[in-house]
């Protein structure tokens, strides 16, 4: 049996009528840029987030520098984040000239961990950059306390964590405010590129809609240094096309994370907790094993497939050697570098390619 990485391909051709009447539409409108598309598409996320509102963005990676930007963040200003996730995540403190301080993560959820992290806090810490990551909302309560005590502001990056809660809240509304990607592999994936901002606090949305359109209330007046982070028509209508199966998706990655948890019996292989304030919404099934190449290389053989995110952490990548971090910074994070196996979850998997995966996986011998 073949059990892909990821198989988009159905869902694409099963919705091809509605998305190619979404495209016919945008094209008849001639609302390229903005229009009532990416309206509707803010509308339909906002409710199903339980958001007032949020801000349609041409990526992830532009909605959480307009996250640093509307936080304040200034050159020389230390921001903590985690040295295990995707380099968006640092990008957006490096573009206002501000220094990545990176704190170890959770060995069980790959998560920032919230005692590292206050360990790193100095004078200069001006925010946190937590990653939900795989879809695993971050431990919120602890850095809602941290960001008081210590004046910080919260940034949340969403990018994997779509209709993830926290306690009841979703992600992104719990910290200053928040950054989505609608990358095409993520849980809500676009077929061009995508992003959207949320704050639960209006004056940080209402700064973050005036930022994504050249700080242009109106024509031709600028009132701060803004940027064209405008979403697309065409992205906004084939969203909306893929939105309304968001929650089923979901609750499906969920239903193949619970079999997977249930199944795996390999000794040795760690599989990450089930937290039931804080449900993952499985943007990856992730699992850790000391003898890591081996286990890859046997289910490869076997045809399933795997993903390797991620090899290496921010701190040791070239782009930061500046910053003086060395091999053993964060032994947590270089570990776990060392031994994550992404295992296939999405929602167009079948039972029995599950199945197989966990067979799979539990007859290796070392
Ligand atoms: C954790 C994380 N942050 C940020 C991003 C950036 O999003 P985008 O690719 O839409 O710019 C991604 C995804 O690519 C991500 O996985």
């Amino acid at each position: 049996m073949k059990v892909p990485f990821l198989n988009f391909h159905e869902t694409h051709q099963k919705l091809k009528p509605e998305l190619m009447k979404a495209l016919e539409e945008t094209l008849d409108s001639g609302e390229f840029i903005l229009g009532s598309q990416v309206d509707r598409f803010e509308k339909a996320f906002a409710e199903l987030m339980g958001a007032d509102e949020v801000i349609g963005i041409n990526s992830g990676t532009s909605a959480l520098h307009l996250c640093t930007r509307v936080c304040n963040v200034l050159p020389g200003d230390e921001v903590i984040t985690t040295p295990f996730t995707f380099m968006a995540s640092a990008w957006c403190i490096s573009y206002e000239k501000a220094v990545p301080v990176f704190a170890d993560i959770d060995p069980s959820t790959y998560i920032l961990d919230p005692a590292k992290v206050e360990a790193a806090i100095t004078e200069k810490t001006k925010a946190i950059v937590l990653v939900h990551l795989f879809g695993q909302p971050a431990p919120m309560d602890e850095f809602v306390a941290l960001a008081k005590k210590y004046d910080l502001k919260l940034i949340e990056d969403c990018a994997q964590s779509h209709l993830a809660t926290y306690k009841g809240t979703s992600t992104g509304l719990i910290g200053d405010c928040g950054a989505f990607s609608f990358y095409p592999t993520k849980n809500l994936g676009g077929l061009t590129e995508g992003g959207l901002c949320v704050s639960k606090d209006k004056v940080l949305s209402d700064q973050m809609r005036l930022l994504r359109n050249h700080a242009m209330p109106d024509r031709y007046s600028y009132l701060d240094v803004g940027y064209n982070y405008r979403m697309e028509g065409f992205a906004g209508a084939l969203l909306n096309v893929k939105v309304k199966y968001l929650e089923s998706w979901t609750q499906r990655r969920q239903a193949i994370a619970s079999r997977y948890v249930e199944g795996l019996q390999l000794e040795g292989l760690r599989v990450p907790p089930v937290l039931e304030h804080a449900p993952s919404v499985y943007h990856q099934f992730s699992v850790c094993y000391e003898n890591r190449d081996a286990l890859v290389n046997y289910l490869n053989e076997r045809g399933v497939a795997t993903g390797l995110f991620y090899p290496r952490p921010l701190h040791l990548q070239p782009v930061f050697e500046e910053l003086g971090y060395q091999e053993g910074d964060f032994p947590v994070a270089e570990k776990t570098c060392g031994e994550i196996i992404n295992i296939p979850v999405y929602p167009e998997m079948e039972d029995d390619q599950v199945n197989y995966v966990i067979d799979t996986i539990n007859s290796f011998s070392g």
